[in-house]
């Protein structure tokens, strides 16, 4: 851990956690680019380092950071030319100390973890307003299949042991069903204290019809964490 200058507000914070992800660059790097507003600012600052003339190739976990990656000049690969990668930089929307997340607040839960189990490395940039002692404040993110929608919400009500209104079809602003990049829709399980990520995590993943779920276990090998005191990194063991 160590101190940077006072930082305001939790753009600021965002911003300043991707800013020091941009130690990580380095030539020749095969970066994966994740999804949200922290995210977007990486994207930015390594555009930024791209066109300065650093040499890298990047994979995208969503359209919308493709969409940004390409206007600023980053040069993108994908999965199938390039299977491994050294580094994916990416947000949560919860952070626990051993490092395990809640992600897919932005919907791309499904490529964001693709992309970080084909990384050597995965590192997290987030404001300290991510951080929690336990996951499952933030309501988990399922992403589904629309086939079938009823029995499999059925199954995750039962595997989740949670009354059916705390399951939620998430929807966009124009009050349709909100679908991911891969044509599946979400589900937003508010569930309270996560107590046992891994039995969670494996409890979604039996069920079918879920694509895939938001808990990344075992994923994030460091997070960098900016709040009003400054950065704070922090390394699994
Ligand atoms: C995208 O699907 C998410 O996993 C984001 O990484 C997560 O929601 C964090 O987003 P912000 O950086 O916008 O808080």
């Amino acid at each position: 851990m160590d101190d940077a200058s006072a930082v305001t507000d939790v753009e600021v914070h965002k911003r300043a956690a991707a800013a020091r992800a941009l130690e990580l660059l380095r030539p020749g790097l095969r970066l994966g680019l994740g999804t949200g507003s922290t995210a977007r600012y990486f994207v930015e600052f390594v555009g930024e380092r791209v066109r300065a003339g650093l040499d890298l190739v990047a994979v995208p976990t969503s359209l919308a950071t493709a969409e940004q990656a390409q206007r600023c000049g980053i040069p993108l690969t994908t999965l199938e030319e390039t299977p491994v990668l050294d580094l994916t930089v990416d947000g949560a929307d919860e952070i626990a100390p051993d490092l395990s997340l809640i992600k897919g607040g932005g919907g791309a839960l499904l490529r964001e973890k693709i992309v970080a189990a084909a990384s050597a490395r995965m590192v997290v940039i987030a404001d300290a307003g991510k951080w929690v002692e336990r996951l499952g404040r933030f309501p988990l993110p399922i992403e589904v299949a629309p086939f079938g929608l009823g029995a499999t919400r059925r199954a995750i009500e039962r595997a989740l042991g949670i009354a059916p209104e705390r399951l939620t079809l998430r929807r966009g602003s124009d009050g349709h069903a909100f679908v991911t990049d891969g044509g599946h829709w979400i589900l937003d399980a508010a569930v309270g204290r996560i107590d046992d990520p891994v039995a969670t995590a494996h409890a979604l993943a039996n069920i079918p019809g879920v694509m895939e779920h938001g808990l990344f276990v075992g994923l994030a090998r460091t997070a960098i964490i900016a709040g009003p005191r400054g950065i704070t990194i922090v390394d699994r063991s």
